[in-house]
């Protein structure tokens, strides 16, 4: 641990990887009973990426996590702490280890946070408060997700929405504050809205004291669409309505909205709500699907990537998704 007395959280750099496979909807409506003009104008999205058998989670996050780095021209050893939100770890105990093995930095602590498609802002969060208190200096928070191996490909009604891939940022104490408000929230009640179960096989182990054990495994993502739409497009602009009132903002000073990628038309519905144009919406539902942890990063590091966020811009994100969680941040860019 570096202690710092700079309490502000800065963003010092992004990065991103998807796999190189491409799955179009025109092949997806090939296994099940669907067509690209029903996904493209009921989610827009027209293309997801998979990730090939032979590569795990921890590739992808390592990809994005070097790109991160190279560009805030960090060394590995310089990280005091990764966070890395994923609900689909390598390791049921958790793959932020394997991650800062794969990347080589060695003085940093590891450990993941399950939020589903909340857990990047939940882990930014997160992050901000380890810089604020002065705790650490330098904070890699990865959102990384590989959904295709969770999904039920014969389930139309989910397997067209979902893709693989990894986003980071690095986070670093500095005088400037870039994050400057934040919310969090969770509905335990309609966790079996959206969820990826336990699901307990028996097993009768013959053993002398006649025990009977229990092996676990884990169900499909099973998703009531309808009820997860219905609930994102209602607490997300609240949460962002009570963010921005936090820090004394209107929706009208926010210069991108940055939502989680689940649905194009939620996407929409939110900006209404908040009286925000569509021009201001940050997307590439298109081309990625919902990539779960890792859809906000990955448009974030895009759209920075593409020159659209300028010093001083306001940036609204929201995460939203299984638990039910969401979880919006405000950010001024510096
Ligand atoms: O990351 C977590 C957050 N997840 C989300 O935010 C997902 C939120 N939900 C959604 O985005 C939408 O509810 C879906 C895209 C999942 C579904 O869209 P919808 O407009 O709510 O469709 P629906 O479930 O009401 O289904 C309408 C019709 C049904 O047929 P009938 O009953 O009207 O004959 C479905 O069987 O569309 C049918 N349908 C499909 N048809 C062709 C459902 N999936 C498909 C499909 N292709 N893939």
């Amino acid at each position: 641990m570096k202690p710092s007395n700079l309490a502000g959280a800065h963003i010092l750099a992004t990065g991103s990887a998807v796999p190189d496979i491409c799955i179009s909807n025109e092949t997806l409506s090939s296994i099940v009973n669907t067509s690209d003009e029903w996904i493209s104008n009921r989610t827009g999205i027209k293309t997801r990426r998979i990730l090939p058998a032979n590569q795990s989670i921890i590739d992808i996050a390592t990809r994005a996590s070097c790109q991160a780095l190279n560009k805030a021209d960090l060394n590995p050893e310089e990280l005091d702490l990764i966070i890395l939100a994923t609900s689909t770890p390598n390791d049921l105990f958790g793959s932020a280890s394997q991650l800062q093995a794969s990347i080589k930095a060695t003085n940093a602590a590891a450990f993941d946070i399950t939020a589903a498609c909340s857990g990047f802002v939940i882990s930014l969060i997160t992050a901000s408060q380890f810089l604020n208190s002065g705790s650490y200096k330098n904070i890699l928070v990865v959102g990384a997700d590989i959904l295709s191996r969770w999904v039920d490909w014969s389930d139309r009604s989910s397997c067209i929405l979902f893709g693989d891939g990894a986003g980071a940022a690095i986070l670093q104490s500095n005088i400037n504050n870039d994050i400057l408000g934040f919310q969090i929230n969770t509905n335990g009640l309609d966790a079996n809205q959206l969820s990826i179960a336990s699901k307990a096989s028996e097993e009768i182990v013959c053993n002398p004291a006649k025990l009977k054990f229990m092996h676990s495994h884990y169900d499909y993502l099973r998703m009531n669409g309808k009820e997860v739409y219905k609930f994102a497009v209602s607490r997300v602009p609240e949460s962002i309505r009570q963010c921005l009132k936090d820090v004394n903002l209107l929706s009208n000073d926010i210069s991108w909205l940055i939502l989680h990628q689940a649905n194009q038309r939620i996407l929409n519905a939110v900006a209404d709500k908040l009286d925000i144009p569509k021009n201001k919406i940050i997307s590439n539902i298109q081309s990625y699907g919902n990539t779960s942890a890792a859809s906000i990063p990955i448009a974030l590091h895009e759209a920075f990537d593409a020159g659209k966020i300028m010093n001083g811009d306001i940036i609204a994100i929201a995460g939203f998704g299984a638990g039910l969680t969401w979880a919006t941040v405000i950010i001024k860019w510096h």
